[in-house]
């Protein structure tokens, strides 16, 4: 089995246990403040990933979300729930996101939902899938026809929404950072803005959006720095310029 098909069929089946305790999950806990929660099923999801990924390849590294961190040339990065608030609250944005790097640089990710069975797969220089089928990045030459998503952070999204309220057609905000990147790859957002990401929010994310011909910076115009906390904007390639311009025109930090 290569690299790729395990992150494939491990995402299928910890998906497969994670639907059996959506909506009900256990042990919920505080992290840094009561925004910021996890479950007992975040750290089994995380535990039966990496325990998969190491019957395979022992000699791999990790980078996930629930304190594991191993280095290696070969590394994993993982979200086992992006969107643990939706996930406890039975709301149907949630994900694995499992990305695979080597020597830091990126070689493919995968985003699955196991409520809506979406399976986003990008592969660096060979494109990017929604269940099997291609995915090619369209363009709009107007904000005004463009549905974008946010993250939900401080000092940024309600400075963003008010600034461009009158502008585009709909802001939605639906929870889960790896899903609203992937939407647009996928078309179904046109762009996606956040402040704050970590590596294990945006690594898989990262790739399946540059493969699917989607623009992805931070919110000072270069490349984001996938391996620290950063701001990203992901984007059509025709209404990036914009973006940047109302960004930095009520200063958006990282
Ligand atoms: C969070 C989600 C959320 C985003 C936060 C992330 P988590 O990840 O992606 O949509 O706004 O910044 O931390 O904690 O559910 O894995
Ligand atoms: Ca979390
Ligand atoms: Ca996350
Ligand atoms: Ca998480």
């Amino acid at each position: 089995m290569n690299r790729l098909d395990v992150a494939i069929e491990i995402s299928k089946h910890v998906g497969f246990y994670l639907m059996q305790f959506w909506g009900r999950a256990s042990n919920i806990e505080k992290k840094e403040n009561f925004q910021d929660l996890v479950t007992a099923q975040d750290k089994n999801s995380q535990e039966l990933i990496i325990n998969k990924i190491q019957s395979h390849f022992p000699n791999d590294g990790f980078l996930a979300e629930e304190d594991m961190e191993k280095n290696s040339k070969n590394l994993w990065i993982i979200d086992p729930i992006d969107g643990t608030i939706n996930y406890i609250h039975g709301l149907p944005s949630f994900c694995i996101s499992i990305a695979y790097y080597e020597d830091k640089k990126p070689v493919f990710g995968t985003v699955y939902n196991p409520f809506t069975e979406e399976l986003f797969v990008g592969i660096k220089d060979e494109g990017a899938y929604l269940n099997h089928s291609r995915l090619k990045v369209n363009d709009i030459n107007n904000l005004n026809f463009a549905v974008g998503s946010l993250g939900f952070t401080k000092n940024f999204t309600g400075k963003f929404i008010e600034k461009v309220e009158n502008n585009v057609q709909r802001i939605r905000i639906i929870g889960s950072a790896a899903i609203s990147a992937c939407y647009v790859a996928a078309n179904k957002f046109d762009f996606f803005i956040t402040t704050k990401a970590n590596p294990w929010d945006i690594a898989a994310a990262y790739i399946i959006v540059t493969e699917a011909g989607g623009c992805v910076r931070n919110f000072t115009g270069n490349n984001p720095k996938i391996f620290e906390k950063d701001s990203y904007i992901f984007s059509k390639p025709s209404i990036l310029e914009t973006l940047q311009n109302i960004i930095s025109e009520i200063g958006g930090g990282i």
